[in-house]
């Protein structure tokens, strides 16, 4: 088959360190079938699968799973990530070496958005990942550890009356896990990264001489929290949505390093824990498949980024992070390609119902953004086209 590539600009497959799959569990919001399409189409050839999911991914029996089903869709390869603890918050360490030697050859474990409360666990934790050579990812965000629950966000949020997540309860966390990487010979990276002050932290600790990596999501790269105003519970996520300052600031971060990557943190929602009141909706947006076109709309058009910046930000950084061999790369000859052609001249606006996700609600209804994925190629094959997908026929 052959693709035309003519006015189109060819980039490295995607890679996602940070995806919400919700199989096994919630399969009426997700499933590794339907995020695998949503991938492909937003231009993935891997995506890292979180493990929040129910029952959680702290053994070798879910995080096997979990890749086994992504290789039989054969859309993306999705990695499974598995929790540091047994359980999320949990007071003891999973068998990290039994998911990591697994099928699934699990290679960065989380504890998503619970943090390890705990700092001597969290030390353990690094510790024991510096001797398999897995990544720890830490969520950074959970505000009952440092400033209580009760805590606004930021001025929009103080004044409309949202409790919030404050940004101490990021930037705290933040500090100590870098603290602990350090005493702890390990390496840490942070999860959507939302303040001015943590771009300033990874800076910190960088020069501290530091290993540490950091990824930003597309939605806070685009949305501030003057969309607070509505009260509309589509745009609730963790961490919030912050003030324009931060916005300014994270893209600041990606376009000079500071920040390595972007990562979807993809999190999709039944309709009814969304389309409600912000104080009754659940936090997370789909993201997948707007990625793309938010990092050409605000870092590519401002002149932040160029195309080679975007394959860095979106492929090579990303799988260097969590040590993929096979992905984000230049190509050897005659070496099966992870490839991605994007139009860069097109527009589309965006309708929940036409994305592949089961979920169907989005922050960016309506709204027009430019670029597009024509043509996803996973070693090889085709998984995408022109919003098109081709999932393995083999049976296997
Ligand atoms: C995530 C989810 O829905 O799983 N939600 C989110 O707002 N990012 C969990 C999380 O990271 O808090
Ligand atoms: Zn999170
Ligand atoms: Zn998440
Ligand atoms: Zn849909």
């Amino acid at each position: 088959e052959v693709l035309d590539g003519t006015d189109r600009v060819l980039l490295p497959g995607f890679v996602d360190l940070h995806t919400h799959l919700r199989e096994p569990g919630r399969e009426d919001t997700e499933t590794i079938d339907s995020g695998s399409a949503a991938a492909a189409r937003g231009g993935y050839t891997a995506v890292f699968a979180m493990a929040n999911t129910d029952p959680v991914a702290d053994s070798a029996v879910v995080t096997d799973h979990v890749w086994r089903r992504g290789q039989e869709v054969g859309l993306v390869d999705v990695h499974p990530v598995g929790a540091v603890t047994i359980g999320l918050a949990g007071k003891q360490l999973a068998e990290m070496g039994t998911m990591a030697s697994g099928v699934g050859q699990v290679k960065m474990f989380s504890d998503d958005g619970k943090c390890v409360d705990d700092p001597l666990l969290m030390r353990r934790a690094l510790e024991y990942s510096s001797s398999l050579g897995v990544l720890i990812a830490q969520h950074a965000e959970e505000p009952r550890l440092t400033v209580g629950a009760v805590a606004h966000e930021g001025p929009t949020a103080a004044r409309l009356g949202l409790a919030g997540w404050p940004r101490a309860a990021e930037e705290s966390i933040v500090a100590r896990d870098a603290l602990l990487a350090r005493d702890a010979g390990a390496r840490v990276h942070i999860c959507h990264a939302s303040t001015a002050g943590t771009v300033s932290l990874l800076e910190w600790a960088r020069a501290q001489g530091i290993s540490i990596s950091a990824e930003v999501t597309p939605h806070h790269l685009l949305l501030d929290d003057s969309r607070l105003e509505t009260y509309d519970g589509i745009n609730r996520v963790n961490p919030p949505l912050r003030e324009r300052s931060d916005v300014e600031a994270l893209r600041k971060g990606l376009a000079s390093g500071v920040i390595d990557c972007v990562a979807t943190d993809h999190a999709p929602h039944a309709e009814q824990d969304k389309c409600c009141e912000f104080s009754q909706a659940r936090p997370g947006m789909l993201g997948l498949e707007t990625a793309l076109s938010i990092v050409i709309e605000t870092m590519v058009r401002p002149g932040l980024l160029d195309w080679r910046g975007v394959a860095k930000v979106m492929s090579e950084r990303p799988a260097e992070i969590v040590g993929l061999d096979d992905q984000g790369r230049p190509l050897e000859v005659g070496e099966p390609a992870n490839l991605v052609l994007v139009d860069p001249h097109t527009e589309w606006t965006v309708h929940g119902p036409d994305l592949a996700s089961i979920a169907d609600n989005t922050p960016y209804q309506d709204m027009t953004l430019p670029g597009r994925v024509t043509a996803t190629v996973l070693r090889g094959r085709i998984t995408a086209r022109d919003g098109a997908v081709f999932p393995r026929t083999d049976g296997k």
